[in-house]
């Protein structure tokens, strides 16, 4: 399987909860290597650029609120099909319906507060990794 980089974001709720190690904790133990991190507080105009797949969705004003209340730890994780394993390893979207072992599973409830993103394709983790970091920050 061929090495994949991938975009994971920390996000406000599990800062406020200091969850950020525990989480870190679960992608390192997986075996994925950090490559790049930075503590974000996001502008509107970032987190709208990072959900712009999700414009046109009822809950796009929601979602854009939510990950600028707080800060966001960002990174970029490196592994063998890092894309799919790091989604797997987050559950599913809802936490209700997320299986218990992964970390919305484990550690979150309910709808917003569902802890992590993930990139979801080769073609989204290149754009979200760009988007969220500089060239000369990736080790
Ligand atoms: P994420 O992007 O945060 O890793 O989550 P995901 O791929 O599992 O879910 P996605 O479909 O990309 O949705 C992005 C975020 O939008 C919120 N959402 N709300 N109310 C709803 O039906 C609904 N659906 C999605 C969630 O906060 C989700 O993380
Ligand atoms: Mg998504």
């Amino acid at each position: 399987m061929a090495v994949e980089r991938t975009l994971i974001l920390v996000k406000p709720d599990a800062m406020r909860r200091g969850l950020a190690g525990e989480i870190l904790r679960r992608f390192e133990t997986r075996g994925l290597e950090v490559k790049a991190a930075r503590l974000v507080r996001v502008e509107r105009e970032l987190a709208e650029l990072h959900y712009e797949v999700h414009r046109e969705k009822p809950f796009f004003g929601e979602l854009v609120e939510f990950i600028s209340s707080g800060s966001t730890l960002a990174l970029v994780l490196e592994g063998e099909g890092a894309i799919a394993t790091c989604r797997a390893t987050i559950g599913a979207t809802n936490p209700a319906d997320a299986a218990p072992g992964s970390i919305r599973g484990d550690l979150a409830l309910s709808m917003p507060d569902n802890l992590v993103h993930g990139s979801d394709s080769p073609e989204t983790a290149a754009s979200e990794i760009a988007l969220w970091f500089p060239d000369d920050e990736l080790v």
